[in-house]
């Protein structure tokens, strides 16, 4: 509509202002909110931009696949990928306690950009290099590092934000998302032409199956997880309720499957199955601070159940989890 084009058209002028003709690093993470900054940012100045996409492994299914395809592909963006997933993998082996794996893998994270970053700079000799860092923050994310959430006595989770990396980098920052709320950056997106799949997307942890691998992290774990969730992303994505018109992706707010590193018995054919197990998790809320488990329909649960048992060899049981936030939480670490 006329108003979004407006808006997009004001907001390309104010960074056009404000860049000039420096240059602009982002890190893409194929999130909502990087993901509709870089498509914003690419509209006004092109080539001016870089994005770099760090892969630590731990992302869903074709994940990466996706955000070139995406980016690179459909709107020519600068996009450098870098798998660091033998790196994240490597030091996080051993480790099994969330916070701590919460600190590997946000600090991995930062050196592997301000390595890219430094790289970009060498690769442009006599050239300046970016002297802009584009963040995705958004409004709500503004007020709860100023506000409400610094009284907090308790950190129940560190989340992995890229806080300070400006200023390690020596970067001027770039957040042409700051005033808009959740909802106007979907928006903003979809009239960007990002594609509604892509923008309506629930929302993903920075240290992605990190926390949803419970305990210490192993490949093979992450590789059964990435399939079996992708299947049960798939059928929510498939079953539409009957009563709202809606898919049941659309009617969660958040839903992943959790993979638990204990084996159970099972049987299949004729023969003895000893194999792991993983949880469904899906969750209605409206802020995230408290958050109902779905009643998904019974055939729903099934169908995901039967898929992922039938086609993910190394998986031999499925378990839905029924615990609401308070006192669990969303995720399981
Ligand atoms: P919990 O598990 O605390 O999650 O109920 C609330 C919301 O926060 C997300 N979450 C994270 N996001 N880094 C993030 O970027 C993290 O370390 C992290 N831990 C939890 C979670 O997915 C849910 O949306």
């Amino acid at each position: 509509d006329w108003v979004m084009k407006d808006h997009i058209e004001e907001a390309v002028a104010k960074i056009r202002e404000q860049v000039g003709d420096e240059e602009v690093i982002l890190g893409l993470s194929g999130g909502v909110d990087s993901s509709v900054a870089a498509a914003l940012i690419h509209r006004a100045i092109g080539d001016q931009l870089t994005c770099v996409f760090v892969d630590h492994g731990l992302l869903r299914l074709h994940e990466g696949d996706m955000v070139m395809d995406m980016f690179q592909g459909k709107l020519h963006a600068k996009v450098i990928r870098v798998d660091a997933s033998d790196l994240f993998l490597g030091k996080l082996a051993g480790v099994s306690e969330p916070e701590q794996k919460r600190k590997i893998i946000g600090g991995l994270f930062v050196d592997v950009f301000k390595a890219e970053a430094a790289k970009l700079k060498a690769a442009n000799a006599g050239h300046k290099g970016a002297t802009f860092l584009a963040q995705g923050t958004i409004y709500p994310d503004v007020i709860e590092s100023g506000g409400a959430k610094s009284k907090k006595a308790v950190t129940i989770k560190s989340h992995h934000n890229v806080g300070g990396l400006p200023e390690q980098l020596g970067l001027k920052l770039l957040e042409p998302l700051r005033d808009l709320f959740k909802d106007e950056v979907r928006e903003l997106g979809v009239a960007l032409g990002l594609p509604r799949e892509m923008v309506y997307r629930h929302p993903f942890p920075g240290p992605g199956l990190g926390v949803r691998i419970l305990g210490e992290v192993k490949k093979d774990y992450a590789d059964l997880l990435r399939r079996a969730d992708a299947i049960f992303i798939e059928e929510l994505r498939a079953a539409i309720d009957p009563a709202t018109g809606k898919t049941w992706y659309d009617l969660t707010s958040q839903a992943f499957t959790v993979f638990l590193p204990v084996k159970s018995v099972g049987v299949m054919g004729d023969g003895r199955t000893y194999d792991y197990v993983v949880a469904l998790r899906a969750v209605q809320t409206s802020d995230f601070m408290t958050a109902d488990w779905a009643e998904l329909p019974y055939s729903l649960l099934k169908k995901v159940s039967g898929r992922i048992i039938n086609e993910v060899r190394g998986i031999n049981r499925v378990t839905y989890d029924v615990s609401s936030k308070p006192p669990a939480t969303i995720e399981w670490e």
